[in-house]
């Protein structure tokens, strides 16, 4: 299923905007006009151009995505991620994980990970996980540093879809667990892809969403905005020579619902004992939920 999702062919992404949206959505010219706006970052953008201007922002980051992660994050992304995981704490055998949003794998092979260091041995055969994203570039950088890997399974434990959180091709009921991490910032409607994630999930199955959120403290936000305008998108431009993904990364931070009302979104999702836990005073969030 390598690359078998990617929704539009690369010529039409090359398309002036206005033209991709007539190939893609074969809308009247008044129902475009009526399109609804959304935001990109702090600009206002229509939807359909979002989701072009997101593409856009992954694929030129892709081959520096980790290494920017690591400096920008002084790391920590490594905790954040690890603690994600240990709360989803996967049992020996039977999980189907669905990483959405999975860009160069980081959760997935945490998630592998957990499964190969447990104290007793597992049917690994059992086990699998889908990494799933928009962009095949954030993929094709995921695959790479898999090969290079040394786990204690075979490659069909794993799998790479590139498809979007909003129409997932993946049959109803279908995953024991549903993680996206620092993904559902960006996505045009995130509504749907809870209720894709929903949809997916098997009755009992788990969802996690790790996801940048809002600081509770007023000094430490004061100095979190500091450091993130100020030094960010500098650094992106000396380590990866890109200003503006990291510009729109900062922007698009703030422009994510607080943690209450990120909850209440997965709640009217249909997932049911909703709660989050807060990371590094608010700079993340682990929002989690179960589908009953
Ligand atoms: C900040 S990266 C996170 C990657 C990875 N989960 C991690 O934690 O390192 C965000 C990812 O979301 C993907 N993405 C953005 N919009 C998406 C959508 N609508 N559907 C699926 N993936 C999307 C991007 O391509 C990108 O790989």
């Amino acid at each position: 299923m390598i690359g078998s999702f990617r929704r539009i062919p690369n010529f039409l992404l090359k398309l002036p905007f206005r033209m991709t949206a007539v190939a893609y959505s074969g809308n009247s010219p008044s129902a475009r006009n009526q399109e609804a706006e959304t935001h990109f970052g702090f600009e206002t953008v229509m939807e359909s151009e979002k989701w072009r201007k997101v593409h856009n922002v992954f694929a030129e980051v892709a081959s520096s995505y980790d290494l920017m992660n690591d400096a920008m994050s002084l790391g920590i992304h490594r905790i954040w991620k690890d603690i994600l995981i240990e709360k989803l704490a996967p049992v020996a055998g039977g999980n189907k994980l669905l990483d959405m949003a999975g860009g160069t794998g980081d959760i997935a092979f945490r998630y592998l990970k957990y499964l190969n260091n447990l104290p007793f041995d597992v049917d690994q055969a059992t086990n699998h996980v889908t990494v799933s994203d928009i962009n095949q570039n954030m993929l094709d950088v995921g695959q790479e540093r898999f090969a290079k890997m040394n786990f204690k399974l075979n490659q069909s434990t794993i799998d790479w879809v590139c498809a979007d959180a909003e129409e997932l091709p993946f049959d109803d009921n279908s995953y024991t667990a549903y993680t996206i991490a620092f993904g559902i910032r960006n996505v045009t409607h995130i509504e749907k892809a809870l209720s894709e994630a929903h949809r997916v999930l098997r009755p009992g199955g788990r969802f996690l969403c790790l996801e940048f959120s809002y600081v509770t403290n007023d000094y430490l936000r004061w100095f979190y905005d500091q450091y993130s305008f100020q030094v960010i998108p500098p650094m992106g431009q000396i380590l990866a020579s890109q200003w503006q993904p990291y510009q729109y990364l900062v922007e698009s931070i703030r422009k994510f619902p607080k943690q209450e009302a990120f909850k209440t979104l997965i709640e009217d999702a249909g997932f049911k004992c909703v709660e989050y836990e807060n990371l590094t005073g608010g700079v993340c969030a682990i929002h989690s939920g179960f589908k009953l």
